[in-house]
């Protein structure tokens, strides 16, 4: 059905699932951060448990999981509608060649999702249909989701698997902003070099922000 839409609206829509993607990102990230505070996983445990039980946020993980198959699925038909695309037609309305990064957009974003399904048989199915030990908390009892993320990141190729991971997130990502606000149509000759700063700026802190947690969570 998405096939029948033109690229620019296709464009348009991956843009928007991009950016709130990145979002939820910035979130995830925030959260997972807590659990190198040296206070026994307590704020940790307490943020996940927040946004495992929170109606809301149950309901956005519907739209999450949603806005990733989109964004996937758009990509796929895109990146297949530009390589059938003529050479000379693909120079002109294929993915914008702004950035090194742009060229793999498709191999990054395919890296990414291996990854991902990995990550999610290691946390998250794990947090829904596994058992997760409990530890007490101000007298209330809390899943240790800090244990679990701590014991997973003790083993070193684990470790090296999630910085390889996390590095063609950030290279996905240096490109990602810029490009989401290109298809947006608010790219401006005088803006483009603050967009594209912004947008390298971003890739190194979330991607470096998300390295760090098993770097040392290993090495301590
Ligand atoms: C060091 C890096 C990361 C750690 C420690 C981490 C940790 C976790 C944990 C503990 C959960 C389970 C939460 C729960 O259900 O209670 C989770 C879920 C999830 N993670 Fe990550 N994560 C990391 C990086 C990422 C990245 C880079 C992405 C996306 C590219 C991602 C996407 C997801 C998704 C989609 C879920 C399921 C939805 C949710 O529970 O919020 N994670 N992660």
């Amino acid at each position: 059905m998405a096939l029948k839409y033109s690229s620019v609206t296709k464009k348009v829509i991956m843009a928007l699932v991009g950016l709130f993607l990145i979002s939820f990102l910035i979130v995830h990230l925030s959260i997972n951060l807590l659990i190198l505070k040296n206070d026994g996983r307590e704020a940790f445990n307490v943020a996940a448990h927040f946004m495992v039980s929170n109606p809301v946020i149950q309901a956005m993980q519907w739209v999450l999981f949603g806005g990733f198959i989109l964004h996937i699925l758009l990509g796929i038909i895109l990146q297949i509608q530009n390589w059938m695309a003529r050479p000379t037609r693909y120079k002109i309305e294929g993915f914008s060649h702004t950035s090194f990064f742009s060229k793999f957009m498709i191999h990054t974003g395919a890296i990414i999702l291996a990854f991902l399904i990995l990550h999610l048989i290691h946390f998250f199915f794990k947090a829904k249909f596994g058992h997760i030990g409990e530890v007490m908390i101000n007298g209330k009892a809390y899943e240790d989701m800090g244990l679990l993320v701590i014991n997973k990141f003790k083993e070193l190729p684990i470790v090296i698997m999630y910085v390889f991971w996390l590095l063609f997130l950030g290279f996905h990502l240096d490109h990602a902003f810029h490009s989401a606000f290109q298809s947006l149509g608010l790219n401006h000759n005088k803006y483009t070099p603050a967009i594209f700063g912004i947008s390298r700026v971003l890739a190194i802190l979330i991607a470096g922000g998300f390295i760090i947690i098993p770097l040392v969570i290993y090495l301590s």
